[in-house]
């Protein structure tokens, strides 16, 4: 209490002097104002939803040693198809509807193409994560638009195992989704892992949108991930006999919607001020 006094009437004595000199000054009375009027509030703006639930994923990588990595979002052949193990003409690059730039040059379909370059810089061991956004020539719904996020993860060392990827994707999920969540793991494919497999969790169907959200399964794909195919190592010029590694990619969108209860994944980019503004405080 005397402290905040003795603050007070400093401040007074302060605002006197000022007042006092401005007075003084020769500066013409008034041309301020009045001084003592509260000022307009300044309004404060807020992350954006997305890249709120995406710094929460770097976090919980980066708490286990993981560093981030960025890359180009026009992308070439190479870095995002070829070097990944997806052979020219092969059907495979039909699972990623592409908006061509060029022959050769296209908005990348995936974030994996920053592994191809990050392996290429050639310094190992590599234990990096990769946000960032993708693009895809899909017909919008409240499911999918044209463009989404997502953030790659990318292990490269001696000896790294199938047990190394399941380890860190189980970190991954306790820490973001709460400890007693479950998951389960299917086999499924993609060019650049050997095995592959995709990670569904838990949310029940007991509520109507994890109904819905689930299609009436209760399980939810978040991500998919493997262990990095011998030849895309190859290509990016290291020896899969002396490294292994795992790689994953999560989808970002799909993660916030689940976490904030969002139906409609367009709500997202509308730009709407009335939704935005429920993330204010977050
Ligand atoms: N790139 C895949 C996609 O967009 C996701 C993915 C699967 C990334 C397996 C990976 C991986 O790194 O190992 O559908």
């Amino acid at each position: 209490g005397q402290a905040l006094n003795t603050l007070k009437t400093k401040a007074e004595e302060k605002v006197e002097t000022l007042t006092n000199n401005l007075d003084n000054s020769g500066v013409q009375k008034n041309i301020y104002g009045d001084l003592t009027r509260p000022a307009e509030p300044i309004e404060l703006g807020a992350r954006h939803p997305i890249s709120i639930v995406k710094n929460q994923i770097i976090d919980v990588f980066s708490r286990i040693g993981f560093t981030i990595s960025e890359g180009p979002e026009i992308e070439d052949d190479w870095h995002n198809f070829s070097a990944r193990n997806f052979p020219p003409e092969h059907p495979a690059r039909d699972m990623q509807d592409t908006f061509f730039v060029e022959k050769e040059v296209a908005l990348r379909t995936h974030t994996s193409s920053v592994q191809v370059r990050l392996m290429e810089a050639g310094e190992l061991p590599i234990r990096s994560i990769m946000p960032g956004r993708v693009y895809r020539n899909e017909a919008i719904s409240a499911r999918s638009n044209c463009f989404f996020h997502q953030v790659e993860g990318l292990y490269i060392d001696k000896g790294v195992s199938f047990s190394d990827l399941k380890q860190t994707l189980y970190n991954f999920v306790q820490e973001f989704f709460g400890a007693n969540t479950k998951v389960r793991f299917r086999a499924s494919y993609f060019p650049f892992t050997e095995p592959s497999a995709e990670m569904d969790i838990y949310l029940g169907t007991e509520t109507e949108s994890d109904y819905r959200l689930t299609k009436g399964t209760g399980w939810l794909e978040i991500l998919g991930c493997g262990m990095v195919d011998p030849n895309v190592l190859e290509n990016c010029k290291i020896d899969p006999k002396e490294y292994s590694g795992f790689a994953f990619g999560l989808g970002v969108d799909r993660i916030a919607m689940l976490k904030y209860g969002v139906k409609d994944l367009r709500t997202f980019f509308n730009s709407d001020k009335r939704f935005l503004d429920q993330f204010v405080n977050l």
